[in-house]
């Protein structure tokens, strides 16, 4: 792109960026200006369009376009502890806090949800940073994972547990040697990991959610949905949550604002929340 097109285009993100904020609660500030302006050209482009200001006119009178420009965006993107940072307060304070709490009633069941997990990384990051934690010892530690998607393609290839080597790096050294067998082209996952997870497809607006839970995994989904739906689906983990669970949303996602007065922040820019 030529720098002059660069910065006419980038004079005018700012409004595109506050538009797409309002009516979807995605916060794309989160993300590299470079790369937005690169997935929004590929949008500005299939649409013949030239400037932001035409697209997101555009946008106001075709609102399916959301979808489009947000799956340019986003795809069925996932990995192996997607989003360090989250991670770290999942791994240092929502795993031990859960873990804690049990201990004191001496009762061990974790019960915890992936939802929107397509092709199974997150579910199983989950259940490797709740079996390094040192109590209670994995054999004692009663971890069950529901990990749901609409998309029943993702999910048979969640359900193998065998990835492309390329992706091995994003798990940590000492999860890797742990819960990891490789050969050249790729690697597979440990049982002791996998049978703590069961897969199954759920459509978040019409399907019965699991119940009493101590955590819920729900990133990069909300994306998808209006603001409405948001508050919808919040309402459903809210309801699935048990009174002190814990909900982590994707970075970009922001709590909506009725439902979200029921949670507590733990970490408003980690999008960690707990249910009183
Ligand atoms: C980008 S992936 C997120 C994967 C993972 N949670 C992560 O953050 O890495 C979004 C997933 O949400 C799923 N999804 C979209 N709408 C859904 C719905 N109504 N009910 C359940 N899952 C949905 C998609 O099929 C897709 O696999």
């Amino acid at each position: 792109m030529e720098d002059t097109e660069g910065v006419a285009l980038r004079g005018s993100l700012t409004p595109l960026i506050s538009q797409i904020e309002r009516e979807r609660g995605v916060d794309l500030s989160q993300y590299r200006e470079s790369y937005v302006e690169r997935r929004l050209g590929t949008r500005l482009r299939a649409l013949g369009l030239t400037t932001y200001r035409e697209y997101c006119a555009y946008l106001a009178s075709a609102p399916n376009e959301y979808a489009r420009l947000l799956d340019a965006l986003t795809v069925n993107v996932t990995d192996f502890f997607r989003d360090p940072p989250v991670w770290d307060i999942i791994r240092g304070e929502v795993i031990p806090s859960i873990l804690a709490e049990k201990a004191a009633v001496g009762h061990h069941a974790v019960r915890a949800w992936s939802a929107g997990c397509a092709t199974g990384e997150e579910p199983y990051s989950m259940v490797m940073a709740f079996l390094a934690a040192r109590n209670p010892k994995p054999e004692r530690l009663l971890l069950s994972v529901t990990a749901t998607d609409l998309d029943p393609i993702a999910l048979k290839t969640a359900a193998r547990a065998e990835y492309d080597i390329a992706k091995l790096d994003h798990i940590p050294l000492a999860e890797r040697s742990r819960f990891v067998t490789a050969d050249e082209r790729h690697f597979r996952i440990s049982p002791e990991v996998t049978e703590r997870v069961r897969f199954r497809t759920l459509d978040l607006f019409a399907d019965e959610p699991p119940l009493a839970l101590d955590l819920i995994l729900c990133r990069n989904v909300f994306i998808y949905f209006t603001r409405e739906q948001q508050e919808r689906v919040t309402g459903v983990f809210h309801r699935a949550l048990a009174k002190g669970g814990y909900l982590v949303l994707g970075r970009t996602e922001k709590m909506s604002t009725i439902v979200g007065k029921s949670f507590e922040a733990v970490s408003s820019r980690e999008r960690i929340y707990r249910k009183p």
